[in-house]
């Protein structure tokens, strides 16, 4: 049996496994092109023309975990550790609601200690308040990016960032694929499972996050129908947020040898990878990574370009920005004002969006699901 034409399959509402696997296999330029076209397409027609900005703080790079990938792993004595203080952490919230981003994302190498989880609860109120001080009546969105943590934990953050309804969660799955996730975790120490990450999502619901998930492109070992059954795992977790990205090598990490894509196919089947999904799943929120930016320079404006709407510029103190490195070379360079600004006018330029300045621009999916209004 002959293939319908991609252009009729592009018109489609609902998508095959054997459909998507066609989409994320596409290389052809003129093809990709229709596909990611039609992915921003749609993504307008959803989510209108605005993208929204989080302003991301990485707040430690201490962490008690080992995954391979990771160049912040506990097992990497490189790595120059730090934490920043509550008041570093305060003055990057200020910074990013004074530029109009609305909401802030903090993320960091992952512990659980009383602690740690003390330390972040304490900031959280603090940037709460510091938010309504500076206007914002119901307090500024929050994206958290924690890790795995104990549903008490969860709904402890929760009180303690204040505002209900731009309240956030982002905890990757990493690969739906069992084994290859138990390979990503193997460990001498403590190491991370497939049954806690699950766990984990299904209490960052109960606890009222809006959840967001995600899994890295191009993984050694990670196949097209791999990617088909990510795609198909978001839809049964039925996630209002998804942060996609390439993998990339990392000299932290453990997996120096197992190598990674070519940037060019690397960043062809990432945005193949994000339009696919935004076809599949028309009203999650999805977030241009980073990642993408370290891969090819502009790498965000291409997602947003592939049916991505949410950008997360860097405002973390320049002290601390280069120690987290995650993967090699990482890129980041905002939170000076000018290059704010040239970021912001580089979307503008390329992308034909406009930026949701004071904006919640919480998920749709989310605000359906749970009866709100537009923010
Ligand atoms: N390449 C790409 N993404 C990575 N992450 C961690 N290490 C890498 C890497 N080498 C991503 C993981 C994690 C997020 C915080 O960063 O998906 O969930």
């Amino acid at each position: 049996m002959s293939e319908i034409p991609l252009t009729e399959l592009l018109t489609q509402e609902k998508f095959s496994d054997d459909d998507l696997a066609r989409l994320l296999r596409l290389t052809d330029p003129s093809d990709c092109e229709k596909l990611w076209r039609e992915a921003y397409d749609r993504c307008t027609k959803v989510h209108g023309n605005n993208i929204y900005f989080r302003g991301l703080i990485e707040v430690s790079n201490v962490c008690t975990y080992d995954c391979r990938y990771c160049g912040i792993r506990k097992g990497n004595r490189a790595a120059f550790r730090y934490t920043l203080t509550k008041e570093e952490i305060l003055e990057a919230v200020r910074y990013a609601l004074e530029a109009g981003y609305g909401s802030v994302a903090l993320q960091s190498g992952e512990r659980d200690d009383p602690k740690f989880v003390d330390f972040i609860e304490d900031v959280l109120a603090a940037a709460h308040r510091l938010s309504v001080q500076m206007g914002i009546a119901e307090g500024c969105g929050m994206t958290l990016s924690f890790g795995e943590q104990t549903l008490e934990t969860y709904r402890r953050w929760a009180r303690a960032a204040g505002n209900p309804n731009a309240l956030r969660y982002l905890l990757r799955i990493e690969t739906s694929n069992r084994a290859l996730f138990d390979h990503l975790h193997e460990s001498t120490g403590k190491s991370k499972t497939w049954p806690a990450r699950l766990q984990a999502l299904s209490d960052l619901r109960t606890a009222g996050y809006q959840v967001g998930t995600g899994v890295m492109i191009g993984i050694p070992g990670q196949t097209i129908e791999d990617l088909v059954r990510d795609i198909r795992m978001f839809e049964s977790l039925d996630v209002d947020m998804l942060g996609m990205g390439p993998y990339l090598v990392s000299h932290g990490g453990s997996m120096v040898e197992e190598g990674m894509m070519d940037k060019g196919p690397l960043l062809t089947l990432t945005r193949n990878m994000l339009a696919a999904t935004r076809l599949a799943l028309p009203t999650v929120n999805m977030a241009a990574a980073t990642a993408l930016e370290t891969l090819h320079s502009g790498g965000r404006s291409l997602a947003i370009l592939s049916g991505c709407n949410v950008m997360m510029p860097n405002v973390t103190p320049q002290r601390t920005r280069a120690s987290y490195q995650l993967y090699d070379n990482k890129q980041g360079t905002e939170a000076t004002p000018d290059s704010n600004v040239a970021l912001e006018g580089e979307l503008l330029r390329t992308t034909g969006r406009t930026i949701g300045f004071n904006r919640f621009g919480s998920a749709l999916h989310f605000r359906k699901r749970t009866d709100r209004p537009e923010d």
